[in-house]
């Protein structure tokens, strides 16, 4: 994280305490309006929080460590869908689907313990470019499973 995003992080979530009036015991709602805002509770926020609610910050890090719904990291959840319908199929799908899994450590369709899914789908709509793959929002023609394994490792696995 830059000092920049690190301070634009700051002052989101002192705005968020301001717009609570500064109230301790709207602790819970700061936190989960900035997670909202921000994807998470940075660890650089929680000082700035504890200052303006006149907390300790060991109780602010309490807070965000004992509730589950709390991620003080971002979620680098990536899914991976590779298409098994007919024409994928016919050029290789199902091979691509058992390397895939076996490089990311998956005995079948899943998440990895670094925070990959792998789903099979039915049909991407790219069938032309046979077999096809989708990492988000990016679709993928011709996959080869070294071509998708990069691009999984590109994207932050
Ligand atoms: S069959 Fe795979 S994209 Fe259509």
């Amino acid at each position: 994280m830059t000092s920049m995003e690190r301070d634009r992080m700051i002052d989101t979530a002192v705005g968020l305490c301001e717009k609570y009036r500064n109230e301790p015991a709207l602790l819970l709602e700061i936190l989960h309006d900035l997670q909202e805002t921000v994807g998470y509770i940075p660890e650089e926020t929680q000082p700035a929080i504890a200052k303006c609610l006149n907390l300790a910050k060991a109780e602010v890090h309490g807070v965000v460590s004992f509730y589950h719904d709390f991620r003080s990291a971002p979620d680098s959840n990536i899914t991976v869908k590779v298409c098994r319908a007919e024409a994928c199929q016919s050029m290789g799908a199902n091979r691509l689907l058992e390397d895939i899994l076996a490089r990311n450590g998956l005995p079948k369709t899943g998440t990895s313990d670094k925070g990959v899914t792998i789903e099979e789908v039915y049909c991407l709509g790219n069938c032309a470019l046979a077999p096809s793959a989708m990492i988000g929002e990016r679709l993928m023609g011709r996959v080869t499973a070294d071509r998708l394994q990069s691009a999984i490792e590109g994207v932050g696995a």
